[in-house]
């Protein structure tokens, strides 16, 4: 496995590749993996060429108010989970923003409602990240978790948006045996409150089946006194939502089954 740390060097290298006619697929991610991001990995082995993966905490995507700061970080443990899973090359930029960086993307219309409510500015940093990884290492896939179903129809808008030929894939949640999907932020619930969590999973899941799922499931959820509940709505055919236990803020989603 190649260790890039440098975008300059990953841009050349990724440049030299294509010219080989190796295709690349990436697998942008924040570190602190688990198995939802190996889930992507394996996809990404699954299509002809390379698989790049991108370890980068985004500053830019967190409010002044959230968890950037205390963001699980674990490098070492990051690699040794990308070389036992047959990672090419590992990408984990020290910094992507220059000093004076004044340049966004603004998408205007998935971005807003949502987690954008509760996390302004969040999809402008996610965005702009992304356009920089995709013209850094110039995959033809690069490949999203369905856990952040709003991060990725937002970056199918975006390619679609600027023509940008890269073919994005979606991959299904990961979820623990107890049906709470697999986050980097679970690391900061207790066991307690991870069980309590799993709670917020089955109920969207049991909403998803049915006819008026958002009425019910709010209800439900408000039911459990240590939930706030931030959202749930039912978007492009899945029911979304998002809680807060404590200080700590959860999503998830389900396909709705009609
Ligand atoms: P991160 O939260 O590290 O997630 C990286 C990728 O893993 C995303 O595509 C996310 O949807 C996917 N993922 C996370 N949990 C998953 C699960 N339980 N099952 C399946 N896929 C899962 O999302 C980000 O990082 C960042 O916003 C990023 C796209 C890297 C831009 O900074």
């Amino acid at each position: 496995m190649i260790e890039v740390f440098d975008p300059s060097i990953m841009q050349s290298l990724a440049s030299k590749w294509r010219k080989e006619g190796q295709p690349l697929c990436l697998v942008p991610t924040m570190g602190a993996l688990h198995n939802g991001h190996i889930a992507l990995i394996q996809e990404a082995k699954k299509q002809a060429g390379l698989t790049i993966v991108s370890i980068y905490v985004n500053p830019t995507q967190f409010a002044p108010t959230e968890d950037f700061g205390i963001y699980p970080r674990n490098y070492p443990m990051d690699r040794q989970i990308c070389a036992e899973n047959g990672v090419d090359v590992l990408f984990a930029p020290k910094e992507l923003y220059y000093e004076d960086h004044s340049s966004w993307v603004v998408e205007e219309d998935i971005s807003k409602g949502r987690c954008s409510k509760t996390r302004p500015g969040h999809f402008r940093g996610v965005a702009t990240v992304l356009m920089k990884l995709f013209w850094l290492i110039q995959p033809t896939k690069a490949i999203f978790g369905w856990k952040d179903a709003q991060q990725l129809e937002l970056v199918r808008r975006i390619v679609r948006d600027f023509y940008i030929p890269i073919e994005i894939i979606g991959v299904e949640t990961v979820r623990e045996e107890s049906g709470l999907a697999c986050s980097s932020r679970n690391a900061y619930l207790t066991e307690e409150q991870k069980k309590i969590a799993s709670l917020f999973s089955r109920i969207l899941k049991e909403a998803s089946m049915m006819a008026e799922p958002e009425a019910w499931a709010r209800r439900e959820l408000e039911k459990i006194s240590c939930f706030k509940v931030d959202y749930v709505e039912k978007v492009n055919g899945r029911l979304c939502g998002a809680i807060w236990i404590d200080k700590i803020r959860l999503i998830d989603n389900f396909p709705c089954a009609r």
